[in-house]
């Protein structure tokens, strides 16, 4: 919740995103070490690594954002599809800071 909290914080200092044409919304990389990463090592990586062969290989930031473009990973996490039903699901804070992450809000 700290955590969250923390993020809240900083999305409101940081009003740059906000004016950018959607078009160029970049997800900050820095968000991505501190608060993407981990929820993605506990929860994606054990299917989506290099070795799996998957289509969304979610080992890198580059890699996520490729997802994120192509293979719809920001509806996958919303719909609850990924991770898959018999897989831990994700809280709702985490869901949002995916969410709001990849809207670069
Ligand atoms: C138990 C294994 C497993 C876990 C854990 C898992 N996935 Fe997946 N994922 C799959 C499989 C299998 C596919 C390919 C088949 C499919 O689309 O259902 C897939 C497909 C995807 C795709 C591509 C969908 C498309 O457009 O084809 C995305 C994006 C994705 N996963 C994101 C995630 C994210 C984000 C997480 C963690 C929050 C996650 N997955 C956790 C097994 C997993």
């Amino acid at each position: 919740m700290t955590r969250f909290l923390f993020f809240s914080l900083f999305l409101f200092s940081s009003c740059t995103w906000n004016e950018l044409p959607k078009i160029i919304c970049v997800p900050d990389e820095q968000v991505y070490f501190e608060l993407i990463q981990p929820i993605i090592e506990n929860n994606c990586i054990s299917c989506h690594s290099t070795a799996a062969n998957m289509p969304a290989v979610l080992v890198s930031y580059d890699g996520i954002v490729e997802a994120l473009r192509n293979y719809s990973l920001k509806e996958e996490v919303i719909n609850r599809t990924m991770p898959p039903p018999l897989s831990p699901p994700l809280s709702e804070s985490e869901i949002n800071i995916i969410q709001k992450w990849a809207d670069c809000e």
